[in-house]
């Protein structure tokens, strides 16, 4: 089969694209032809040495997928071949990843892919949105009725966070860089959108809820904790899930004054049975039409070398060079 695999860490350039062996299932897997697979900024770091744990040898780059079930394990019972599926949280803590034509999943890890969504759509939104639900439903238990602000509204996991907030009936405030991702936003839901190339986003925000908000999302790699904390309300809770280098000061007297909590989390430590309650939540919005999954472009899976450098530089340099998910295809 054809992949995008790594023989050592290293930049984008280290990306080989080619032939390996096809994969073999154990019994508690499944066999998925790959029909699209999504770049998450993981991906760039894993390649680029991040990771903690051993890589396989070659490792195939990603995380997301979806496809169509080929083959399946003789301890597998809820799955058959020829089912449209998606999954997850593969590439991760010693895992194969999904860059490949074919791909061996543990079936704990794969979802059904609803009628009439894409395999695209499906690989474009998995990750982003578990991590979104994680943080919105279980994390900071955002209610109906409450203000959330969420940086990046038109970025991968904050456009999921922006739809996901307003499909349980939250007022959304969020910012983007320049018009067109602001009406992105809008489109996506949000009931304000601050330009944060010409907005000053911390008066703004003060501005839009002079109570504070509910909810603070962070989702810069390098947080300015003064402003989030003067911006949330009384008991508010902040999510910060990006940044493992960022050691910014932090103003503890306004924070626990204030009664706020904190909650930092990776979506790749929840355990299977608990992302599998995000893929149900996920894919009831996806087959509503609630939840539109955000895509730049569709690349072939041979540019996948390419596509990590396109990321590194829209997430890591700031280039806000994107709009919206980069999704390849096995050519
Ligand atoms: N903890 C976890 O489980 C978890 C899961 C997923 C992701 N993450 C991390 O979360 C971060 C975001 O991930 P993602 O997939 O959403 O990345 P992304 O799609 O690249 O989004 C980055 C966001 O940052 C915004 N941005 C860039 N430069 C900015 C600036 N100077 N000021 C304000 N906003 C700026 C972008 O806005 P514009 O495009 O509008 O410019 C965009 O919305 C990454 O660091 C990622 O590693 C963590």
């Amino acid at each position: 089969m054809k992949a995008a695999y790594i023989e050592r860490t290293g930049s984008p350039s280290v990306i080989q694209y080619g032939d390996l062996p096809d994969p073999q299932i154990e019994p508690q897997q499944v066999l998925i032809k790959t029909g699209a697979v999504s770049v998450n900024p993981i991906d760039t770091y894993i390649r680029g040495g991040a990771n903690f744990w051993e890589l396989p040898q070659p490792f195939i780059v990603g995380c997301d997928l979806a496809g169509t079930v080929v083959e399946v394990g003789s301890a597998v019972t809820e799955l058959r071949p020829g089912d449209r599926v998606w999954a997850s949280n593969q590439g991760l803590l010693g895992k194969q990843g999904t860059f490949a034509e074919l791909c061996a999943v543990d079936a704990d890890w794969v979802y059904p892919t609803p009628d009439g969504v894409r395999d695209e759509d499906a690989a474009a939104v998995a990750l982003v949105a578990i991590t979104a639900h994680l943080g919105v439903i279980q994390e900071a238990q955002l209610k109906s009725g409450e203000t959330i602000f969420v940086r990046g509204g038109a970025g991968g996991v904050g456009s999921m966070v922006v739809q996901m907030a307003k499909a349980i009936g939250a007022r959304v405030i969020t910012t983007a860089g320049g018009k067109a991702k602001a009406d992105l936003c809008r489109e996506l839901g949000a009931d304000e959108v601050l330009d944060y190339q010409v907005d000053d986003v911390a008066t703004k925000l003060l501005e839009y809820a002079p109570e504070g908000v509910n909810v603070f999302w962070e989702t810069l790699r390098d947080p300015d904790f003064d402003m989030s904390v003067a911006s949330m309300a009384e008991r508010g809770r902040m999510v910060v899930m990006a940044g493992r280098d960022a050691r910014p000061e932090f103003p503890v007297g306004p924070f626990y004054v204030k009664g706020c909590s904190l909650h930092g989390f990776v979506m790749f430590k929840a355990p299977a049975p608990q992302q599998r309650a995000c893929a149900a939540d996920i894919n009831h919005w996806l087959a509503q039409g609630q939840l539109r999954p955000i895509i730049d472009r569709v690349l072939p899976l041979g540019e996948a070398a390419n596509a990590h450098q396109l990321q590194e530089e829209h997430t890591l340099q700031k280039k806000s060079s994107l709009r919206g998910k980069l999704v390849l295809k096995p050519e």
